[in-house]
């Protein structure tokens, strides 16, 4: 799990204590998921409590997470839409890994949202261009974008497409823990990073805002 930039472990234990509790199958994720080596890669309680509000805030029915890793983010957020929508929820859930949608499903299915969580399992750049060819397109109501840094481009390209008016699209790790304020980093991620952060805040057809949350969180609502 990874902890807000910024934050001491203080200040972070009091932003957890000031959320909604976890449910049980998401605790339990958090939880097992802290004994893998790369668990930082796991959104925070306290991100997932912000992305849940979006979530409400939007009505979100129809959602598309590209990167789900152990299934953290997008049980939280598939909690939301099915408390508000019922099996009528579609949650298009996008990973290269098999073997890590495999351990998603199982929190899922903890978590009693198993049955509108619908897993793409393949390169997203493909996945996304799937859901549009299946008629997505601006039925999107919220997009949240968590996978390899050097595809964020591709993939608001993608969600321009596939949002509806007024639908957002949630860019993870936009801070990449302070370096893309650094100008002696350059590496494809970064800059890959730098670029999205300019090309969404000079585009005439969303409306941004770029926040601190976890490790920077880009919110783009398409117009
Ligand atoms: C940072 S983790 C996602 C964390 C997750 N949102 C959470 O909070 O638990 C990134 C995920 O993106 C996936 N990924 C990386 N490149 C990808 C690609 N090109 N297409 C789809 N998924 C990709 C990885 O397999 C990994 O599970």
């Amino acid at each position: 799990m990874s902890r807000s930039i910024g934050l001491d472990a203080t200040l972070t234990d009091y932003v957890r204590k000031a959320n909604p509790a976890e449910s049980a199958a998401l605790k339990r994720c958090r939880e097992e998921t802290e004994a893998r080596e790369d668990s930082n890669m796991q959104v925070s309680p306290e991100q997932a409590a912000f992305m849940k509000m979006v979530a409400r805030m939007v009505d979100a029915k129809t959602a598309v997470e590209v990167g789900v890793f152990t299934g953290y983010s997008a049980l939280a957020v598939a909690e939301t839409m099915k408390a508000c929508h019922g099996h009528k929820a579609k949650l298009f859930a996008c990973d290269v890994s098999h073997d890590l949608i495999c351990i998603a499903e199982n929190y899922w299915k903890q978590g009693g949202v198993a049955d509108i969580i619908r897993p793409v399992i393949g390169d997203a750049r493909e996945s996304l261009i799937g859901l549009v060819n299946d008629g997505l397109a601006e039925t999107v109501d919220m997009m949240f974008v968590d996978a390899d840094k050097t595809g964020y481009p591709d993939y608001y390209s993608a969600g321009l497409t596939l949002l509806r008016p007024g639908g957002v699209m949630l860019f993870d790790n936009v801070l990449w823990n302070g370096s893309v304020a650094d100008p002696s980093v350059s590496d494809p991620d970064t800059d890959a990073l730098r670029v999205i952060a300019e090309k969404v805040n000079n585009d005439d057809r969303v409306e941004n805002a770029f926040t601190a949350i976890g490790d920077g969180l880009l919110i783009a609502m398409k117009r």
